[in-house]
């Protein structure tokens, strides 16, 4: 059986028709797309005309004060004088359709309704929350994982899809894949067996819904709601090199993974458009590994490559203050030790705070003093791949960096730092400060960025360095020393 949903206007043909079998989606807004939901899941509905080739029904010829019987047999009532208006009565309930602003309002009973109040109902935009089909699925079956409002969090560490990056990293067929066949590896059930595809395809287009769900205004919960939106969230443990600070999710697994391309300037190296802006050269290819112990206090261990001295970092975080509790500024103290050849000397003690705080909904500022005891220079030794380190002299450091991150897309944002060193850097040869450029793009529980940088390293201690004694050359840490460089990072739990 094929429906078509012709007087909607935006009917078309979908693209990803695997969820939509025999059917026509409809819609770009979600109010059409629901209503496109709603009539899959009520096969019986006809709006105007089935395409069965069999059976055509001129449309044309339905009129009001044309053929009434058919119209009041599909349940559909005109409005004298109106030309965007029309009624749907369905199973006890009317459904006032207006074409021009392709809006669908519900109204209780079916009972005769003065077109005038129709009229200003219709122009009501309908808010897509009122699909009571999906509403009610979600309430009885997903609330339990997903909060009563589909916030997330709890226990369970699900996504807030009320969060616009987390509905732009799912579509509405990623959804419905997802409740058909839950998610391997994670408590979220596949659905297949229990709803029935109607059903799922009604509170999936209800999870998409959520995206746009206005806050409630006043009382506590509304006002929560809105510093929930307010406060900027990080997609990333990094904006380049600088940390964000970000709160971890309690019992959270992170992997990071940081690529260097420092032997060839992004710009001005030989050949730079022939490899890709150095990208085909060595990198330096740092991993690590971050746990939150609580949602507040996380501890992690990094490591970069022999040709960087091969350390390792180890780290312990708290996350003291969080502008999503109401505070002003989000604040995190971490204290880690890094020794190189694989911890065996070498050895740097850090104290560094990271202070955040949104600007717009859209952007974020951050500061991260840095005080490094006995920090060392950061240089390649030659021959170093199989031995320990050379043993460097220790140098107290103080560094400050500074950074700001601002969405350009819902999931894509610009980062940008730099890492002066304001206490005994020339000691350790940083005569400009480290900085960095890039893009950052999140789906979901992970995020990639791209960026050019003048600084090699990744660790705390090593960050603020530059590209100028790394490859021995003076004019390494300007912006001809420039070269590419990436993050990964993946929420694996
Ligand atoms: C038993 C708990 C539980 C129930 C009940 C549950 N979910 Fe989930 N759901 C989860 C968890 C946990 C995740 C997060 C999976 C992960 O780590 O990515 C999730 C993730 C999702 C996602 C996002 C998938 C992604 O790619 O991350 C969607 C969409 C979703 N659930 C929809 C639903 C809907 C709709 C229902 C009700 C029909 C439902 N869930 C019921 C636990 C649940």
């Amino acid at each position: 059986m094929r429906w078509r949903f012709s007087t909607l206007g935006s009917g078309r043909p979908s693209a990803k028709s695997q969820y939509h079998q025999g059917g026509w989606q409809c819609g770009f807004a979600n109010v059409g797309l629901i209503m496109g939901l709603w009539m899959l899941a009520t096969p019986t509905w006809s709006l105007v005309a089935a395409t069965d080739p069999a059976t055509p029904i001129p449309v044309a010829t339905e009129r009001s004060g044309g053929n009434v019987s058919l119209a009041s047999s599909l349940g559909v009532r005109f409005i004298p004088g109106s030309s965007t208006t029309l009624l749907i009565d369905r199973n006890g309930t009317t459904f006032v359709v207006d074409l021009a602003r392709q809006t669908i309002q519900v109204r209780a009973s079916s009972s005769a309704t003065a077109p005038g109040q129709a009229i200003q109902l219709a122009s009501m935009h309908s808010p897509p929350q009122e699909a009571p089909s999906g509403a009610k699925i979600f309430a009885a079956r997903c609330t339990a994982c997903h909060g009563p409002e589909g916030k997330g969090g709890g226990a369970m560490k699900t996504p807030d899809f009320t969060n616009p990056a987390v509905q732009a990293a799912l579509p509405l067929d990623a959804v419905i894949k997802v409740v058909r066949e839950g998610k391997p590896g994670t408590a979220m059930p596949a659905w297949r067996e229990s709803l029935s595809d109607e059903e799922i395809k009604a509170v999936a287009a209800f999870v998409r819904s959520l995206g746009q769900v206005k806050k409630p205004e006043g009382g506590t919960s509304g006002g929560e709601a809105m510093q929930l939106v307010k406060a900027y969230e990080p997609a990333d443990d990094y904006l380049f090199s600088l940390p964000t600070g970000r709160r971890l999710d309690r019992h959270g697994f992170y992997l990071n993974f940081t690529h260097r391309f420092v032997y060839t300037p992004a710009f001005t190296g030989p050949g730079n458009l022939n490899t890709m802006f150095g990208l085909d050269d060595f990198s330096i290819s740092s991993f690590g590994l971050r746990y939150g112990v609580t949602d507040k206090f996380y501890v992690s261990a990094y490591r970069s490559p022999s040709l960087i001295g091969r350390p390792i970092e180890l780290m312990a975080a708290y996350h003291f203050a969080d502008e999503h509790d109401g505070n002003p500024l989000n604040a995190t103290v971490r204290a880690s030790v890094d020794g190189q050849s694989d911890f065996r000397n070498n050895f740097t003690t850090n104290l560094e705070m990271i202070v955040s705080r949104t600007v717009t909904r859209h952007s974020q500022l951050y500061f991260v003093p840095t005080l490094s005891l006995q920090n060392r220079e950061l240089i390649t030794k030659p021959g170093t791949l199989a031995s320990t380190q050379p043993n460097l002299p220790g140098i107290n450091t103080f560094s400050l960096g500074a950074g700001g991150v601002l969405d350009i897309r819902p999931t894509v944002a610009l980062v940008a730092e730099v890492i002066p060193t304001l206490v005994n850097g020339s000691e350790l040869g940083i005569h400009r400060p480290a900085y960095a450029f890039g893009i950052q793009k999140r789906v979901l529980r992970h995020a990639f960025t791209l960026g050019f940088t003048t600084s090699p390293g990744t660790t705390v201690s090593q960050r603020a360095g530059t590209r100028a004694t790394f490859v021995g050359d003076p004019s390494g840490d300007t912006p001809s020393g420039l070269f590419i460089g990436f993050d990964l990072m993946r929420q694996i739990y």
